[in-house]
């Protein structure tokens, strides 16, 4: 199957009342276990390629990749720019057949997050992909990107209303206590929040900073709209954590081997607990 848009897979989250993982894939090794992983549950994914990939000169050799199995599989995958950081970063996206690209405006003062989303959006679909814009700010840090702690961080619903007013992306990012890394204790989710913003929101909801988020507030934030949660930061350390058990073998394919297994047990969850429930 060729690649497809963000805006297609969340429509068929929406019509299963679930949720589409993006995962971040930052070597090959990790996007063969998310594609074994997928496979075997027939569901869709989103492949996000973020900065720290990028920075390191990742870009085209992770489309390709996620391309090539893609081609193969028997079920919808997005390749997906995760925290795009400016206009021509997202045309360098597109440019190696990105279908889906996110703008960070979050930092920027709301009429230029509108002006940034709405010159992203003109990029995107002159290539046929989709777009996923920013309000209210994750916390935490992640490949460089973080919160600047004296801006408020939870998204305002009066700022949900005029976004959708000005311009209509296909997914929207919401920062709701969520952060990304690791949580120092459980999270502090505003679920009143994120179910006023549903409220009036005309696009599906995203949640960033998806690791360590405990499975009955997974299950709480997609049934008050979430459509796509993203998972960075566990995927690595479930890599990190393979290689290492097996590092003492000191032999190539047994350590890169452990390392996919870790992956793949990891996604399989995922992937279970993103589903909602969904029978086909
Ligand atoms: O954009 C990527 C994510 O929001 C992932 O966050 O590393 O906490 O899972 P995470
Ligand atoms: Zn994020």
């Amino acid at each position: 199957m060729s690649l497809t848009t963000l805006k297609e897979v969340l429509a068929y989250a929406e019509t299963k009342k679930a949720a589409i993982p993006a995962f971040n894939i930052d070597n090959m090794e990790i996007v063969q276990s998310i594609f074994k992983a997928a496979e075997e549950e027939q569901y869709p994914l989103i492949l996000a390629v973020g900065q720290a990939a990028i920075k390191d000169g990742r870009m085209a050799l992770l489309a390709a990749s996620a391309r090539t199995f893609a081609e193969k599989s028997s079920f919808p995958v997005v390749l997906h720019l995760d925290h795009g950081q400016s206009l021509e970063q997202v045309r360098m996206a597109l440019d190696c057949g990105f279908t889906s690209v996110m703008i960070d405006g979050s930092k920027l003062p709301f009429e230029e997050n509108i002006r940034i989303s709405e010159e992203t959006l003109k990029l995107a679909r002159a290539a046929g992909a989709s777009v996923e814009a920013e309000l209210g700010c994750i916390l935490g840090t992640e490949d460089d990107i973080s919160h600047d702690d004296n801006k408020p961080f939870l998204v305002r619903t009066e700022d949900v209303k005029a976004f959708n007013e000005a311009i209509t992306v296909d997914a929207l990012a919401v920062g709701i206590g969520n952060a990304h890394g690791i949580y120092k204790g459980l999270p502090n989710l505003d679920f009143e929040r994120l179910a006023e913003v549903n409220d009036i929101s005309v696009v599906p909801l995203v949640l960033h900073g998806g690791s360590g988020i405990p499975a009955d507030m997974i299950q709480r934030a997609i049934s008050l709209g979430i459509r796509k949660i993203n998972v960075a930061t566990e995927v690595r350390l479930a890599y990190v954590k393979g290689i290492t058990t097996a590092i003492s073998t000191g032999d190539f394919y047994p350590i890169a081997n452990a390392g996919k297994a870790e992956v793949y047990n990891l996604v399989k969850g995922k992937i279970q607990l993103f589903k909602n429930g969904m029978v086909d």
